[in-house]
């Protein structure tokens, strides 16, 4: 008596809170508008990201960091009204580490965390489900992943090649990317910078796990990967492609 059970020390049930940094400028895309403001038939990239996380019905939260400007938008402005009582939104930081540090500090009482880009936004609801159950399976760090198609080579300073990894060991990152809520946090305050948050958690030691990404969760960056998500919400050729296909 007194001693918390096995069960209780390794308790995977609780709540999952989304995070998703939507504070970045876009400078690669080029818009006007902060580029998760930015529409795509209609919708913000955010407000699709968003509604795709509640429909995977594996999410009972979302934070939603903006750029600090807009932290006094209503989380109604962002989402539609059926889900806005479950979103609330904080102002971001710099770096999206910084704004990623701020939705942590709104995940409460969360057991897990998932962070996703809002600039993913077409990722299918189904990616969610996958991540996080491989977190209530005994995983504290889960990255969906890709193999690569393209031979990839590091360079120096000079552009001049300094390698070629094998392709065969390589993997495209994507979001949601899912941890352990203290797991996250400790790794975000210690481990410096990385461009992805899975990159901290490495720092420290700890095992990433990875489970099967989907072509649809690209990350639209470039003025193309607008007219890439554009065409496949038109339902044009590429769009009634199977994301098998993609
Ligand atoms: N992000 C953020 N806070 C930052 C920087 C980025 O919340 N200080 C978010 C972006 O809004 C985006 C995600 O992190 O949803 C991935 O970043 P990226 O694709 O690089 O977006 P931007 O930083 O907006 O684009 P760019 O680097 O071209 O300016
Ligand atoms: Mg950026």
């Amino acid at each position: 008596m007194g001693y918390p059970t096995q069960l209780q020390v390794n308790d995977r049930t609780g709540p999952v809170v989304g995070i998703v940094p939507a504070a970045g400028r876009g400078v690669r895309l080029g818009e006007e508008l902060p580029k998760a403001f930015v529409e795509l038939d209609g919708r913000t990239m955010l407000d699709r990201s968003v509604e795709s996380m509640f429909d995977s019905g594996v999410v009972d939260r979302v934070v939603v960091v903006v750029p600090a400007e807009l932290a006094a938008t209503r989380p109604s402005d962002i989402v539609s009204e059926q889900f806005a009582t479950r979103v609330t939104v904080v102002a971001g930081g710099a770096e999206r580490a910084d704004s990623v540090r701020a939705g942590l500090a709104g995940a409460g009482d969360a057991r897990f965390v998932l962070v996703h880009d809002a600039a993913r936004a077409l990722t299918p609801p189904d990616l969610f489900g996958r991540v996080v159950s491989a977190l209530r399976d005994g995983s504290d760090a889960v990255i969906p992943v890709l193999p690569v198609t393209d031979t990839v080579k590091s360079v120096d300073a000079d552009g001049v090649v300094t390698g070629t990894p094998v392709r065969a060991t390589l993997r495209a990152v994507q979001t949601p990317q899912g941890f352990d809520l203290g797991l996250l946090a400790r790794a975000n305050r210690d481990a410096g910078d990385a461009t992805d948050d899975a990159g901290l958690v490495e720092r420290l030691g700890v095992r990433v796990h990875t489970v099967v990404g989907d072509p649809m969760a690209f990350k639209i960056t470039t003025p193309l990967d607008l007219v890439l998500a554009r065409a496949v919400l038109a339902g044009n050729r590429t769009g009634n492609r199977t994301t098998k296909e993609l």
